[in-house]
């Protein structure tokens, strides 16, 4: 997979230099440049920003070097046809792991980091001739410049690309992988600070192991994240899903996982 990102600030990308991100770059898996966005502004000061049309708060990114910095990559020999253009900012989609699974099915991501108040709207209708755009959000909540997104996403999305986890079968059964929050983990000592290990497993029953983390994962999801809850197919429940979900205050009712009526608050 190819990615570029255009920043204001390269640094702030250094640390997809480091661990499984960094690894695979050095081994030919991902190829990540990092572009200074101050590198197409040409006055003496290497303007990016300036003062809004129509007034208000802030400044807001000048077209001109972001026109510039998209078309050397998009002409650049090896891009692709028509890569995708990712906006980090508050107002876009919000990211979640089943957009990491699909853009880690694209060959060339491009991620452009914006600051201030944003770019300039007409940089995102102008590059829809050359990229598919789509703005993304890390979350509902605001962050001074897309670097920050960027990482996550780079994380989220690399570690997805083949090869990049040596072993695939820990990302089958992590968090949000099934639309569920991951069953509680433990390692040695078998007893901790007078806590021990749920007995289960500690006995080898593998069936047994599984339904306890089942339940695990659906109990868990039912307190933390009820709305993923309600988002699950009933159609992938069996009867001992069924009854974990009844004790966590869900029930089955005309195909779709909905709320116990006499549940209480105790769901949530
Ligand atoms: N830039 C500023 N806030 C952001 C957010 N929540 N997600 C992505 N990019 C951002």
């Amino acid at each position: 997979m190819r990615i570029d990102v255009v920043s204001i600030f390269p640094e702030y990308l250094d640390a997809l230099g480091l661990s499984l991100i960094g690894k695979a770059r050095r081994d030919g898996l991902l190829r990540l440049d990092v572009h200074d966005l101050r590198a197409f502004a040409h006055d003496r000061h290497r303007t990016v920003d300036d003062t809004p049309y129509g007034g208000g708060a802030g400044m807001v990114m000048k077209p001109g070097p972001w026109g510039e910095a998209l078309s050397a990559i998009a002409d650049a020999p090896d891009a692709a046809e028509r890569p995708l253009l990712i906006v980090p900012s508050p107002a876009g989609a919000v990211f979640n792991q089943a957009m990491a699974q699909e853009l880690s099915t694209r060959g060339h991501l491009v991620f452009a980091c914006g600051r201030y108040e944003g770019i300039d709207e007409r940089v995102l209708e102008w590059a829809a001739e050359r990229f598919e755009v789509r703005p993304v959000s890390l979350g509902d909540y605001v962050l001074n410049g897309g670097e920050v997104a960027v990482l996550a996403m780079v994380e989220a999305v690399g570690r997805l690309v083949p090869g990049v986890v040596g072993n695939p079968e820990s990302l089958v059964e992590e968090s949000h992988s099934d639309g569920l929050l991951e069953y509680p983990v433990y390692t040695k000592p078998p007893v901790w600070e007078g806590r021990a290990v749920p007995e289960v497993l500690l006995g080898g029953n593998h069936g047994k192991i599984a339904r306890f983390r089942r339940n695990e994962q659906l109990a868990r999801t039912a307190v933390r994240r009820p709305d993923l809850v309600l988002a699950i197919d009933p159609a992938g429940l069996n009867r001992h899903d069924r009854d974990a979900l009844w004790h966590a205050g869900f029930m089955i009712d005309d195909g779709r996982v909905v709320r116990r009526p006499d549940a209480g608050d105790t769901a949530g």
